[in-house]
């Protein structure tokens, strides 16, 4: 069962690419060498925790989500040496590291995949999901519905279907073949005996199939899950394992158990609603999905963010919303891709400085444990025009220098942004150093500023009414520490707030304001507060 309070409650977590972060020998790819030497950077931004995304063997046909081998490290990153070195570093600063593990399926390159497919006979073969006609459970969604027509793909070698929930490239493991339970337990010992912190557990709905269902969220899956957690519980307490499902928060609620599933789970409807509410003015959504999500078991987390590696899903939305929310925040259709749009935050919020601001310090006043995206903490571009999701994975921008500093490299695995307004000559790490009023300086910030209030940390929420729909109120409350009253204009006008009972100080203001009691707090656009007394 999770302790009362561990060590993730408090945490702020960071999503590192290790591909697109610094490559140290040349090769156009970041490496594991080089993002020890930016982690000094990464302790600075104030987080506490680095989530290492996939950095196994595989051809990358999905970035890595695509495993080929589940020990080893992939060549163009380094060695399990340097991975080594990469947690000891890591952990001499103070950081902790989880992982990313795909447990649903792996690559078509995997060993098992192709001693399965060669030989129906291979004990490998019972590992996959196979059938002769592409008709059994088609009940279930097609998650890439932008390039997969169907969840089988016919495998000429093997001559029979395969299931793959994503990609036609990522074969899903066979979770009724006990063989496939004992091989990911060891693959998770394996690098729990390293001594990484944790798994983010990728895709964890999709483990098992059966006739009649969507293939989702299957107690069957949670069976399996509860064995992955009592592995943790048993032999590596302290370590924290994170789930990755796409799902409504009623339905996520099962994969905390009763406390004996998953410490954390991903908050996705959160996340479109941010937006949504500060396009529209109107704190609404925002209260309607926290009212919406149900209380958690002692000791559990949700996890929340504002952007990730993929696209800005919109599967938890109406159909209507998710329209709007494309026309909003996707008006060109290229920026649509499947169900979301990609594009990095900044461009998200036009380049508007107020708006980033706003929804940032909203997003660090809820409740959960805060996840920042590599290369948003210094307000970075995408390029809409790459493949797939690439446009939000390029590479870092540490200074005006040849590859924005990321490599030595002649070409580099994805280009480096070079129009501005988000050009790595202009916007970069070394320039945001030099500047107070820097997206890097307010990050940091906002971070520390978070982190010194226990009430904001992991305080209960209290709603605080306002009788505009743009002024969204709440607070945070704690035993340990004061309360603080998270005030935002999600508006582009200036509006009055609420009027407070006592002096309150902006803890968001640099410059130290004090609100006098008995009179409304004047908020301008797009604006936040943190108020104590
Ligand atoms: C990851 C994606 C990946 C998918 C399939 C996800 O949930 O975040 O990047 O494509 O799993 O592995």
């Amino acid at each position: 069962m999770t302790e009362p309070k561990a060590w993730f409650h408090d945490a702020v977590f960071f999503e590192l690419n290790i591909r697109a972060y610094r490559d140290s020998d040349g090769d156009g790819n970041g490496d594991f060498r080089g993002a020890i030497t930016k982690l000094d950077h990464i302790k600075s931004l104030g987080v506490d925790c680095i989530w290492v995304q996939p950095m196994y063997p595989s051809p990358l046909r999905d970035d890595g989500y695509d495993i080929a081998d589940y020990t080893g490290i992939h060549p163009d990153f380094g060695t399990l040496d340097d991975f080594k070195a990469f947690l000891d570093a890591a952990h001499a600063r103070g950081l902790r590291v989880v992982i990313d593990v795909v447990m649903n399926h792996c690559s078509i390159d995997h060993p098992w995949f192709q001693a399965a497919r060669a030989d129906r006979n291979s004990p490998y073969r019972d590992y996959f999901v196979w059938s002769d006609t592409p008709d059994k459970y088609s009940e279930s969604r097609i998650i890439f519905l932008d390039v997969e027509p169907s969840n089988w793909t016919y495998d000429e070698v093997a001559g029979q279907y395969f299931w793959h929930r994503f990609y036609s490239s990522q074969p899903d493991l066979n979770y009724d073949c006990p063989a496939v339970h004992d091989e990911m337990l060891r693959v998770l010992r394996f690098w729990l005996d390293l001594g990484i912190d944790g798994f983010r557990a990728d895709a964890v709905p999709y483990l098992y199939e059966r006739e009649g269902t969507n293939c989702e969220n299957l107690p069957e899956t949670h069976v399996f899950l509860k064995k992955v957690r009592r592995l943790l519980d048993e032999e590596y307490p302290g370590r924290v394992l994170i789930a990755e499902a796409n799902q409504w928060p009623e339905d996520l609620l099962p994969y905390f158990g009763d406390g004996d599933e998953f410490h954390v789970c991903f908050h996705f409807p959160i996340m479109p609603r941010l937006y949504m509410a500060l396009k529209r003015g109107d704190k609404m959504p925002i209260i309607d999905i926290l009212s919406r999500t149900p209380p958690i078991p002692p000791g559990t987390q949700w996890m929340t963010f504002l952007r990730n590696h993929d696209e800005l899903t919109l599967e938890m939305v109406t159909p209507e919303e998710r329209q709007w929310m494309w026309e909003q925040y996707a008006p060109e259709p290229r920026m649509r891709l499947n169900l979301g749009i990609r594009r990095r935050l900044m461009p998200l919020l036009d380049n508007d400085r107020r708006r980033w601001l706003a929804l940032n310090a909203l997003f660090l006043s809820l409740p959960g444990t805060p996840i920042l995206y590599y290369g948003d903490e210094i307000g970075m571009g995408d390029d809409i025009w790459l493949p797939d999701r690439h446009g939000c994975r390029t590479p870092m921008q540490w200074s005006a220098d040849k590859n924005a500093g990321f490599s030595a490299a002649e070409r580099t695995y994805l280009p480096v942004i070079d129009e501005p307004p988000y050009d790595y000559r202009t916007l970069n790490v070394a320039v945001q150093e030099n500047d107070p009023d820097s997206i890097l300086a307010l990050t940091r910030f906002l971070l520390a500023t978070r982190q010194a209030q226990p009430a904001l940390r992991s305080g209960a929420l209290e709603w605080v009414e306002t009788d505009d729909a743009a002024v969204l109120a709440f607070q945070r409350t704690t035993e340990d520490g004061p309360p603080v009253l998270c005030l935002f204009n999600l508006s582009d006008s200036p509006r009055p707030g609420i009027t407070p009972l006592t002096d309150v100080r902006d803890l968001l203001a640099r410059e130290g304001r004090v609100y006098p009691a008995g009179q409304p707090i004047p908020l301008a656009s797009f604006s936040a507060h943190w108020l104590v007394a």
